[in-house]
């Protein structure tokens, strides 16, 4: 299968080598957040901030910056755990937040979970531009966790769209990375994000921030 197919999940998660995430949060979260795609990672952080609970569930972890930096809840023990396609990201979040002791699982966030329980927070940051297709199949993930979400849970999270206004210079990369098969998000519009969440949620909150649409969702 060829990256850009709809079908190919490899391509969206090759690129994250040790050297790839040794940069990644100086050149995507420094960077390319507040100077390309105009959603600065502070505004991320306060996302993480607002709807981590105490049983966690991150899927796309990359560096684990943001578990590392999040404000769990006061006075419970968090309990993480971490699913990537990607053996380099589990490692990389998990070394970083060791002293949570997450449990990581290799798996495709497109395909059934290997996972049981019932989370509390469910984290997609920067994960819905990777995968590939458009919105409607990307929205499998959500259907791969409703059965695994807690009555009061949170599905929150974030990802670059292209139907908003955006630089010549963000214009670019985003050609360059669909094209290298590091993202597929093309056609991946805010309006497609929310009609699928709502879809499959009761409560939905969708916004822009800069190229970047942010999503919290409830059962
Ligand atoms: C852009 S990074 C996001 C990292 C982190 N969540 C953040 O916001 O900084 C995307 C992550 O998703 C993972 N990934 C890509 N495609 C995936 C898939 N089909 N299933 C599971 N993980 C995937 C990659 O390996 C990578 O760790």
């Amino acid at each position: 299968m060829v990256a850009g197919d709809g079908t190919d999940t490899e391509a969206g998660q090759a690129v994250y080598s040790p050297l790839v995430l040794g940069v990644y949060d100086a050149f995507v979260l420094g960077f390319s957040n507040r100077f390309l795609w105009r959603c600065p990672s502070a505004k991320l952080l306060e996302l993480y901030d607002r709807n981590v609970r105490a049983h966690h569930l991150d899927i796309g972890v990359g560096t684990g910056y943001f578990l590392d930096r999040a404000s769990w809840p006061a006075g419970q023990q968090p309990r993480v755990t971490l699913v990537d396609l990607n053996a380099n990201s589990l490692h990389a979040a998990s070394a970083r937040i060791a002293r949570l002791s997450p449990r990581c699982v290799q798996a495709d966030a497109l395909k059934p979970l290997p996972l049981e329980g019932s989370f509390s927070s469910v984290g997609l940051n920067y994960l819905l531009h990777c995968l590939p297709g458009s919105i409607p199949d990307k929205a499998v993930i959500f259907d791969n966790i409703k059965p695994i979400l807690a009555p009061d849970a949170r599905v929150f999270g974030a990802t670059i769209v292209t139907d908003g206004p955006r630089t010549f210079a963000a214009e670019r990369l985003l050609a360059l990375y669909n094209a290298k098969g590091i993202m597929s998000n093309r056609t991946d519009t805010l309006a497609d994000l929310a009609a699928a969440l709502k879809a499959r949620f009761g409560t939905v909150k969708v916004w822009r921030e800069g190229t970047v649409a942010l999503f919290v969702a409830a059962v």
